[in-house]
């Protein structure tokens, strides 16, 4: 129920009843209860991992809402990243890299969904560190429509979806 077997992952990618990985599944949650429209929109995704990036970007490229964008998958290898993320107008970014989105490769209005969980330094916090996502939030903040916060976002909904994974497992509502 994680979403994780080939043989869910498969369902998923071809539209069949899957349990839907659980992050993927959050986000998508929240995307639809903040009635987030995709449809047309421009969606880079940051990360091609096989349980946040690539499954996201399957699932926001299907048919149905919340889906029905352009997708653009990116990675390492890709060329002039922040250009590629300018054009967006939802970003998911799991790549793992502390505050790697900047304030200026965000268009206007965009919708920001942060994945990433990073520990850096803060020697203001007794524990002497803090959690920050994959985006620089502070500076991407003012530009945007909408963004998650790290910590008390995706993360959050990643354990809800998991859970909703889990009763719908015990309903035997996806392989009865
Ligand atoms: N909030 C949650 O519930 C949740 C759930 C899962 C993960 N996370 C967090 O999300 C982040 C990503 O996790 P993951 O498991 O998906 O990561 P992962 O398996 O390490 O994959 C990272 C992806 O980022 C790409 N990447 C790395 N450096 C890059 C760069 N400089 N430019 C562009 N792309 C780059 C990699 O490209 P290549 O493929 O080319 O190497 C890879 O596809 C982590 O911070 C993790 O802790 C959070």
């Amino acid at each position: 129920m994680d979403g994780f077997h080939p043989i869910n992952f498969g369902r998923m990618a071809q539209g069949y009843a899957a349990f839907l990985p659980a992050t993927p599944f959050g986000i998508m949650e929240m995307l639809r209860r903040y009635n987030i429209e995709t449809s047309g929109k421009h969606c880079v995704v940051l990360g091609r991992s096989n349980i946040v990036g690539t499954p996201m970007s399957l699932l926001l490229s299907r048919k149905g809402y919340p889906g029905d964008c352009t997708v653009t998958l990116t990675h390492s290898r890709t060329k002039d990243l922040p250009a590629e993320v300018r054009r967006a107008d939802i970003i998911v970014a799991a790549i793992g890299i502390p505050q790697f989105v900047k304030g200026d490769w965000v268009k206007e209005g965009a919708v920001v969904v942060d994945v990433g969980i990073n520990r850096i330094p803060d020697a203001s916090k007794k524990s002497g560190s803090r959690l920050v996502g994959d985006v620089d939030f502070d500076a991407v903040a003012p530009r945007c429509s909408y963004i998650t916060p790290v910590p008390g976002g995706v993360g959050l909904m990643t354990v809800t979806a998991l859970l909703m994974n889990t009763l719908k497992a015990c309903r035997k509502e996806i392989y009865p």
